[in-house]
């Protein structure tokens, strides 16, 4: 086959296709596209609820009911409980970060007696890692 008769072919093949082919393929484009987008966000922000990691569930269990379901902060009897994402603990330094949960700050409770200091290791490195984005 020569290489016009190819391209000939080609062409009557593409002029005979279905209109929803011709469809599917157009969507599939746009969807590559969007797909590809640069402008597009790089990450979306850690979802504690989604997580079925070790410290996420620390964070339920012993964190969330003060910090909040996503650690965004709360009010509770007119006082307002800080995020841990952003604000004053995203200043914070690792040691400052430990020494908050180790031994608390009036009114925070100090988890000394609930957390081993692995899991309090762990829980400064979630709070810089997953909700701050820090390394
Ligand atoms: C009884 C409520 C309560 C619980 C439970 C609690 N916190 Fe807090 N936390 C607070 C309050 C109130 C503050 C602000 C203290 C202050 O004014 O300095 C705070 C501050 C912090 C800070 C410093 C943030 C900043 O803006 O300076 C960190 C980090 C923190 N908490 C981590 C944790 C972690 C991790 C847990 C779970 C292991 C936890 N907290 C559980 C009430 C709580």
């Amino acid at each position: 086959m020569s290489r016009k008769h190819r391209v000939q072919s080609l062409k009557s093949k593409t002029k005979n296709q279905r209109p929803k082919t011709k469809i599917a393929i157009l969507v599939s484009f746009i969807a590559a596209a969007i797909a590809c987008n640069p402008a597009a966000p790089p990450r979306r922000s850690f979802v504690i609820a989604e997580s079925k990691s070790y410290e996420a569930s620390l964070f339920r269990q012993n964190c969330a009911i003060c910090h909040g379901q996503e650690a965004n902060g709360k009010e509770i009897d007119g006082k307002l409980i800080p995020s841990l994402r952003y604000g004053e603990a995203a200043k914070k330094s690792e040691a400052e970060i430990y020494d908050q949960i180790a031994n608390g700050k009036l009114p925070m409770p100090s988890f000394k007696n609930q957390l081993t200091e692995d899991e309090i290791k762990k829980m400064v490195k979630f709070i810089r890692r997953d909700l701050q984005g820090k390394e």
